[in-house]
């Protein structure tokens, strides 16, 4: 551990500790259009490309988590493990309900991507490395896959993290042409993620993971994320003919100008920062950001309303 981590560490150690609840909400996405960001709907289907994803993606980590949970004997770890299981499994239907109520709701062929999503989650990264079959072999590898599968989640944590920042913060989502209801989803997730952004980064750092190792699956994990978002955005964006073709990295270039996706630019930091040797998930932002955004979210707000004591704010 680096003195910048350990720092962090015992800095956090020392502040009162934020329980991670789960947040039950709802959103109709019925009414909510497929170009959901009127003006760019490139930018749209390059954010609804994530739904595709996420569902087989959220329910993987739950998985992972859940076998890693008895050897957590460090009550505040196991707290914010068992709080982001509870907020994962909870994303994870919203985007299913997205599947099913908007995309499919659409017209949008999804089976394609679903499948590919399955393949990796339920089957390349599942109990067995890369689908290798079940045997004593393969079962010696246990506690190793299960640590290298615990690194994978902190990498792409790390940038569920910096799109949940950026997704909140974002002024040119604020236009009032944007549909509210697939916002709220978006911000809403993306405030859960920077709540919860230091969660995956421990647990690897508990179960003896390195920074080396975590770097190391980033170079995997990194670029895989952006092919797989290319790939689903694209096959959506081929088959409507009110998009003119174009490459994913030239649209992602005009929407990051105008502000309806994240910069490129800022995006390269964002991978480059994680290879810092003092890199901890902690300082990629604040956790008021995320509070302050639950303080207004529509959904949040009817959830605790329906269900007052989950979701706040509590220091134990
Ligand atoms: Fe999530
Ligand atoms: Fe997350």
């Amino acid at each position: 551990m680096t003195l910048a981590t350990h720092t962090s560490t015992a800095l956090k150690s020392a502040a009162p500790h934020h329980k991670l609840l789960p947040r039950r909400v709802r959103f109709d996405l019925t009414q909510s259009p497929l170009h959901w960001i009127p003006h760019d709907p490139e930018a749209s289907y390059i954010i609804n490309s994530i739904h595709l994803l996420l569902p087989a993606g959220e329910f993987w980590f739950c998985r992972v988590y859940n076998k890693v949970l008895p050897q957590i004997k460090d009550e505040r770890l196991r707290s914010d493990v068992q709080g982001f299981i509870r907020q994962e499994a909870i994303h994870a239907r919203s985007h299913e309900t997205a599947l099913e109520d908007y995309l499919s709701a659409h017209g949008v062929r999804t089976a394609e991507m679903l499948q590919l999503a399955s393949l990796i989650f339920d089957n390349l990264l599942a109990d067995r490395p890369l689908g290798m079959p079940d045997n004593f072999m393969t079962r010696r590898l246990d506690g190793w896959w299960l640590r290298q599968r615990v690194g994978i989640i902190a990498a792409i944590e790390h940038f569920t993290c910096v799109f949940g920042k950026w997704v909140v913060e974002s002024e040119a989502l604020n236009a009032p042409n944007i549909d509210p209801a697939m916002l709220d989803l978006f911000r809403w997730h993306g405030a859960e993620e920077v709540e919860h952004r230091n969660v995956a980064h421990e647990l690897h750092e508990a179960i003896g993971g390195t920074a080396r190792e975590r770097q190391a699956w980033a170079l995997v994990v990194f670029p895989a994320l952006f092919g797989l978002l290319a790939l689903g955005s694209n096959q959506m964006m081929r088959r409507d003919p009110g998009v003119a073709p174009d490459s994913f990295f030239r649209r992602w270039w005009r929407s990051g100008k105008t502000g309806t996706l994240p910069s490129i630019e800022s995006v390269l930091a964002a991978g480059l920062r994680y290879f810092e040797p003092d890199y901890h998930p902690d300082s990629e932002a604040p956790l008021e950001l995320a509070l302050a955004y639950f303080a207004k979210s529509p959904a949040v707000q009817a959830a605790m309303a329906r269900e007052p004591v989950q979701g706040k704010s509590v220091a134990a």
